[in-house]
């Protein structure tokens, strides 16, 4: 015990004559003082619980707060075909400026295609002018350019009348020209024209200016501008910093496409995989759900091109070592908008989609949609192994619909595994309903979702303690930690949440032989264009940052074990008696215990391990904490590690592990064993 522990103790005991009696009852870490005596925790090392499952921590992603156009996807241009329902919507024909626009210098109009197809429209350019005339994209609140580096730009045009040149230019905010490329334009028919441009220097919010030289008219579609530092280096790829962001996490799966977008505010603007598969510039555009959602957080720019679609999301999930889990469409449109429902008699559709999905993942070249897949540059399967059958459903036109989905997929495919869902909430009567259904039914894994304030993630460490082993195993499938209240644009990333949360995720660990998925939502957030806060990770045109729950996640993900034990205080599990939390699990491959301890007081605290079984372990092990005594402290651009991982090496003398955490920290010990 260091001296300010004893000291500490000494005002402890000195208060308790004082006061009389005080206990750990509410759970609330800031009404907490010292425990009487050091926890002293007994773990028994032949005594495994449960295989801990690789998917137990994982990423649940969706298009929310412009994650996927505007962030993951690393197209800077918006709108790139013109085919928002404002086609002309993040396009400017700058009227007065050092070029001089005057409305003989040209125009340009949206005009629909002859042939309808999922590309609708393209730009019809008059050059009136030798010079003068330009067109600026104000990409995704602006574009980022990096000093250097490469950016590739493409259009499809065609020259129908005259000659002309686009002079293709990187502006930074005071229009400065970073880079500047020229495309003559010849020919009659649509071609695609390539140019590299490298800027001379960084731009936060920067545009592409096209300047046009010459007269005459031009038709211009797709035009596009991507960084090549994207990841893994693919052109027309994802932005690497986010998705190194997400490899980092080590996460067991990748849930995609959502959330509420899977399910559209009308059936017809459901999320449709088949739409997003195939050659990019035919993936026909939808509106994004969270475009006007939110009467205080607008986005009306927010569409989907599906640049980033289902091959690319089976994709990523292989690159970064999660199993893929697609999450589709039940025929309910969402409940808190519509609520509109395919009758039965016409589902057809959406479970030939499932099946087909399924296909699309696992089937052999020669089948159709495995072919599609193989001559998207996948001949392997993606191994898909989970599905999900709806997103957030309640009430008995989901179970009506679940029953179908169930019977069609287990009658084809009988090992993949189906995920229900329980409603939007924790508990009440819609939750009740579902779960008492679904169990019924023999449900595989039922996903539940709470949003919910930090003292219920404190109070519900013990959640699953209770649950029927033999029932439905369990998704945690959305959660965190509001720090205000459910969908308040006022909630923060803060460490009172990501504390509170990883006390939960302890609970989560501890029923490892129930819980087998779990993940925090949403995932990502531009910073000036999101919808919903809190968020995992933040981002803005050029940055990125894990929040101090993101920390959380990655400390639970990155050191999860594979076995489970037990870990006891007086023969009961550790949920928050003296404000500690505790789990323990046995990695196999490392030969390492493995605990986890959250002290979620405002004490540092002392506790020991006593060890029993035929592992014995090392007299060294490491210590990785993550803490901060400040409730409210938050990572942000500017100080993007101020709550961040320390590790150290620790030292035990004796039989017993003894340790002392900090106050508000999470602890992951790790220690070698024979
Ligand atoms: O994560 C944000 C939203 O919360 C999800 O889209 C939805 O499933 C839940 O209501």
């Amino acid at each position: 015990m260091n001296k300010f522990t004893a000291i500490r103790l000494l005002a402890y005991l000195f208060l308790m004559l004082c006061c009389h009696h005080f206990s750990w009852s509410n759970n609330n870490p800031d009404s907490l003082a010292l425990p009487l005596k050091a926890s002293r925790f007994t773990v028994n090392t032949d005594q495994i619980v449960s295989p801990v499952q690789p998917t137990m921590y994982g990423i649940f992603f969706e298009d929310i707060n412009f994650g996927a156009d505007g962030g993951l996807y690393a197209e800077l241009v918006k709108n790139r075909s013109f085919e928002f329902d404002a086609p002309m919507m993040g396009w400017e024909q700058p009227a007065s400026d050092r070029f001089t626009l005057n409305e003989k210098s040209g125009f340009a109009v949206p005009v629909k295609y002859a042939e309808p197809g999922t590309n609708k429209n393209y730009l019809n350019v008059k050059v009136n002018a030798q010079s003068g005339y330009r067109l600026v994209n104000t990409g995704f609140k602006g574009m980022g350019f990096k000093q250097g580096l490469r950016y590739d730009f493409s259009v499809i045009a065609k020259q129908t009348s005259g000659s002309t040149t686009l002079h293709v230019e990187l502006l930074d905010e005071k229009d400065q020209v970073l880079a500047t490329a020229a495309i003559p334009v010849s020919g009659g028919n649509w071609k695609e024209y390539t140019a590299s441009l490298t800027p001379s220097a960084k731009a936060m919010k920067g545009k592409l200016n096209i300047r046009f030289e010459g007269k005459g008219v031009v038709d211009l579609d797709v035009i596009s501008l991507f960084p090549t530092d994207t990841w893994k280096g693919r052109p027309k790829g994802m932005r690497a910093d986010l998705v190194q962001l997400l490899a980092d996490l080590k996460p067991g799966f990748l849930r995609f496409p959502g959330g509420c977008i899977v399910e559209g505010r009308t059936l017809a603007l459901r999320y449709q995989w088949k739409k997003t598969v195939g050659k990019v510039n035919e993936r026909e555009l939808l509106i994004n759900r969270w475009n006007n959602e939110f009467a205080h957080r607008p986005a009306p720019d927010y569409f989907q091109t599906f640049g980033l679609g289902f091959f690319e999301y089976f994709q990523m999930a292989e690159d970064i070592g999660a199993s893929p889990l697609p999450i589709l469409s039940c025929g309910m449109a969402c409940q808190f908008n519509t609520a509109e429902l395919v009758p039965i008699d016409e589902i057809d559709p959406y479970l030939q989609d499932a099946l087909d999905l399924i296909e699309f993942a696992n089937g052999p070249v020669t089948s159709v949609w495995g072919k599609l897949r193989s001559d998207m540059g996948h001949p392997a399967p993606f191994n898909l192994k989970m599905i999900g059958v709806g997103n957030e459903q309640w009430g008995p036109g989901y179970i009506e619909r679940y029953k179908v989905f169930e019977k069609a997929i287990h009658g084809q495919y009988p090992d993949i595994q189906i995920v229900s869902g329980a409603g939007p909430f924790p508990d009440g009567e819609m939750f009740e309903y579902g779960w008492e259904e679904l169990k019924a039914l023999n449900a595989q894994i039922v996903d539940e979702h709470y949003y919910r304030a930090p003292q219920w993630f404190l109070e519900n460490a013990n959640r699953y303690d209770s649950y029927d082993r033999r029932g439905p195993k369990i998704f945690a499938g959305e959660y965190a930690a509001q720090s205000v209240a459910t969908v308040s644009p006022d909630n923060k990333n803060n460490w009172d949440c990501a504390l509170a949360e990883a006390a939960f995720m302890t609970g989560l660990e501890r029923n490892a032989d129930v819980v087998y998925l779990s993940s925090y939502a949403p995932l990502l957030a531009h910073a000036e264009g999101w919808q919903w806060t809190p968020d995992l990770i933040w981002f803005n045109n050029l940055e990125s940052y894990g929040t101090p729950n993101y920390y959380v996640q990655k400390l639970f993900s990155n050191h999860v074990g594979n076995q489970l034990l037990k870990i006891t205080e007086e023969g009961k599990p550790v949920i928050g008696q003296s404000g500690l939390y505790a789990t323990a699990t046995i990695d196999e491959k490392a030969k390492e215990l493995v605990f986890k301890i959250v002290n979620a007081t405002a004490f540092e605290q002392t506790f020991s391990i006593s060890l029993s079984g035929k592992k014995t372990a090392a007299t060294k092990g490491k210590l990785i904490t993550l803490a901060s005594n400040d409730n409210d402290a938050v990572n942000s651009f500017e100080s993007p590690q101020n709550i961040f991982p320390k590790e150290k090496e620790v030292s035990f003398t004796g039989k017993e592990m003894s340790l002392s955490v900090l106050p508000k920290s999470v602890n992951v010990l790790r220690v070698a064993y024979k």
